[in-house]
């Protein structure tokens, strides 16, 4: 275990902090190896894109970055601390927080409520089970509105902090799914297909929203997208899963012009 934090001099002179790093992760479910000797690493402030087609293996790269899973083989290092079979609440509170493929919202609370519901998550003393009983024992301390109400104004929901997240658009519900794992004070977000089935405006929206984060808040995010024009257009390296396996890493430019990956998209458009 590195006991100094990682650290490397960027090619602008500027000193670039390891946040995360994947060193071989391995996860076999019995015979099928979901996830084969991924390695990456993301410095702080990064926005890096996880891509891939179909069962490649994405979601459980975050199911082991985030403890849902322990890896087979391979270390998962967060802030140069291995962190393999911690257990997910541990991890959260360490500064790893996700969105997930499905909204996972309180459908009757405000959206206002729902950020504090991750703003109370953060608490040591709120245990994931009592999570169904939270609405009744949520601490509405002022600085607690005051900073959801600022995390509602960055994903651009500051109108609609009243409203219940039932009655919100999709395009909305996604971004204060967004505004609530970010109540977590998180030091790196992991975002699922955060993008899927919004419409060209919606997702417009979201790539402001994302990039907001990062330079408000210095936030380090990991996100899957199907949609290549969304990632190429944001995110400034990626690395594309097939198999589980890796095939190709670096920036928008050399993976839209690299063939393995090519191949492997062409692959999943001939069996559809
Ligand atoms: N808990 C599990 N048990 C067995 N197989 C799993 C489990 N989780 C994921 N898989 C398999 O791992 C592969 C990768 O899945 P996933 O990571 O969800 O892919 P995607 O890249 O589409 O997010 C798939 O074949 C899936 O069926
Ligand atoms: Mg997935």
């Amino acid at each position: 275990m590195a006991l100094v934090q990682e650290q490397e001099i960027a090619g602008d002179g500027c000193v670039s902090e390891t946040i995360l790093e994947l060193k071989e992760a391995t996860i076999k479910f019995g015979g099928l190896t979901a996830v084969n000797k991924v390695s990456f690493v993301l410095n702080r402030g990064d926005l890096f894109g996880l891509i891939g087609p179909n069962g490649a293996g994405k979601t459980t790269c975050f199911n082991l970055i985030t403890g849902v899973y322990r890896p087979t083989s391979g270390d998962i290092e967060f802030k140069g601390k291995v962190i393999n079979g911690f257990a997910p609440n541990k991890i959260a509170t360490l500064g790893i927080c996700r969105t997930f493929q499905n909204i996972r919202l309180f459908g009757a609370l405000s959206a206002r409520e729902n950020v504090m519901v991750g703003a109370n998550l953060r608490s040591k003393t709120v245990m994931p089970s009592s999570f169904w009983l939270l609405p009744p024992v949520i601490r509405e301390t002022d600085e607690m509105r005051a900073k959801a109400e600022h995390l509602l104004e960055v994903v651009g929901l500051k109108e609609d902090m009243s409203t219940r997240s039932a009655d919100l658009s999709y395009g909305e519900q996604r971004r204060l799914e967004i505004a609530r794992a970010m109540a977590t004070d998180p030091e790196l977000i992991l975002l699922d297909e955060p993008a899927a089935g919004m419409n060209p405006l919606e997702k417009e929206t979201l790539q402001k929203v994302v990039r907001r984060i990062r330079d408000e808040f210095s936030m380090t995010v990991l996100l899957i997208e199907h949609d290549m024009r969304f990632v190429m257009g944001l995110c400034e390296r990626i690395v594309v899963l097939d198999h589980g396996e890796e095939i190709a890493q670096g920036p928008p430019e050399s993976i839209r012009s690299n063939p393995k990956v090519i191949e492997a998209y062409l692959g999943e458009a001939a069996t559809h």
